[in-house]
């Protein structure tokens, strides 16, 4: 197992480029399925969540080739509708496929999604959304791994899928992903209602667009999808990632250093603007990059409530509550998004924060010093809290667990040591 070393204390300052966008990047490679020819995509991260898709996408019988960021997926071939289930469980965006290949194909054999234990994850959205346009899903329960039950979803249509009116009870990313996917070749128009505004619904809609679907209003609440008969190729540039650029932006702030996030969309980042702002650092935004300057000790967070977007992003709340476990005074989280997201407070309180969860609500004590332990990442973003809270601490912090960091930060071992930190990577 692989295990991160930090020796904390060191300022963090010059520049560090933002990797394309994790979130983004799986459902367009997804998407890429659907169409009947050579899709070209760009500023792919190198990520293990990225590396398992790729595989999804072979077994399906796409052709799929990478060459640095750039990932070209030749889907003329493709024959599979099934994703066995060990491909499934490796990550949540999984259950992306299944609007892809019954988009492309009229059929699905996949499972469950795996993912972060942020709590239940179910997709009764996704599930009821499509079936109202026509697709029979049924649910099969089969014998798994080390004698767990797998459920199975076999996805069929007795007729080509219809568009509708689809009324989301919360704007769900996934599911607002998987009706696009769905909707692009089905019959008609399908209006989604409370829609999932997050950048990356609006990356997924720019991508399927120039394949030649008509997606209108993504990045809104509603969105207007009238379908096509198929879709070709494209070629796309994947946006930059907003949460391992406000990850970075936590590195500089913690350890009162001044850092230069580049290759950014501004405005992707405003919900966590206030936040810094109110932190005590100093922001010069320009085009495609921002520099955080940061205090000599960074003030109190606020109250800080997580959202949907343009809400303070959830993703966000991990690193940003390690931050504030540092603050000259108290500061209060909200989760609102997921039941079980401070997995990473005990961590943080056995370096000497002062951290009290109450159901949704984290209540944090600023202290004036971490001091450096053996800690474990129970999950991706709660690994970035302790990889900050690391980069602060006093003496050598040690983090395992970095297969849940690897799926969402391209080399941020690396990127980190050329800010000035004293951190690597060991087997
Ligand atoms: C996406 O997950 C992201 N993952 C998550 O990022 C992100 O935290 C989340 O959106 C919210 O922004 C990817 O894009 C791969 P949701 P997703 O469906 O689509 C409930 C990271 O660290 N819900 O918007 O799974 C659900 O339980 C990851 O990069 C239902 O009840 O999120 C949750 O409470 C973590 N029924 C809430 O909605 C459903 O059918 C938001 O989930 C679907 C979701």
């Amino acid at each position: 197992m692989q295990r991160l070393i930090i020796n904390g204390g060191k300022r963090l300052n010059g520049g560090v480029t933002v990797h394309g966008a994790k979130n983004s990047a799986l459902p367009v490679l997804a998407a890429a399925a659907v169409c009947d020819g050579i899709s070209v995509i760009h500023n792919v991260p190198m990520l293990s969540d990225v590396e398992e898709t790729i595989n999804i996408l072979r077994h399906l019988g796409c052709g799929v080739t990478r060459e640095g960021d750039t990932v070209t997926v030749d889907a003329r071939g493709a024959d599979g509708f099934e994703v066995p289930n060990r491909l499934m469980k490796e990550m949540r965006s999984s259950i992306i496929f299944m609007g892809a290949l019954v988009s492309r194909f009229g059929k699905a054999l996949v499972s469950l999604p795996g993912g972060c234990n942020l709590g239940p994850r179910p997709i009764d959205l996704h599930l009821s959304a499509l079936r109202q346009m026509g697709l029979i899903v049924e649910e099969q329960e089969e014998p798994g791994e080390e004698g767990r039950r797998d459920c199975r979803l076999d996805c069929r249509v007795e007729k080509p899928l219809e568009g509708c009116e689809i009324d989301l009870t919360l704007p769900s990313v996934g599911a607002t992903e998987n009706i696009m996917l769905a909707a692009s070749t089905a019959r008609g128009r399908t209006v989604i209602q409370n829609a999932a505004c997050e950048p990356e619904i609006s990356d997924l809609a720019d991508f399927l667009n120039r394949a030649g679907a008509k997606i209108a209003g993504a990045g809104e609440p509603t969105v207007v999808i009238n379908g096509v008969k198929s879709l070709t190729g494209a070629e796309h540039t994947v946006i930059p990632d907003r949460i391992t650029a406000s990850t970075y932006m936590a590195a500089g702030a913690v350890t009162r250093g001044r850092v230069t996030i580049k290759k950014i969309l501004p405005a992707h980042l405003r919900p966590v603007f206030p936040v810094f702002l109110r932190a005590g650092c100093e922001l010069q935004v320009r085009d495609r990059e921002l520099t955080l300057t940061a205090p000599a000790r960074i003030k109190s967070l606020g109250n800080v409530k997580t959202d949907y977007y343009p809400g303070f992003p959830t993703d966000s709340q991990p690193p940003l509550l390690a931050m504030s476990t540092l603050a000259d005074g108290r500061s209060q989280f909200v989760e609102t998004i997921f039941h079980n997201r401070y997995a990473h407070v005990d961590a943080l309180n056995d370096l000497g924060a002062n951290i009290k969860v109450t159901e949704s609500m984290a209540i944090v004590d600023g202290v004036k010093k971490l001091t450096g332990r053996e800690v474990e990442a129970a999950d991706l973003r709660g690994g970035a809290a302790l990889i900050i809270a690391g980069l602060a601490a006093e003496g050598q912090t040690v983090i395992g667990g970095m297969n849940y960091i690897l799926r969402g930060y391209d080399d941020i071992e690396k990127r980190l040591a050329e800010l000035g930190a004293d951190i690597r990577l060991e087997e």
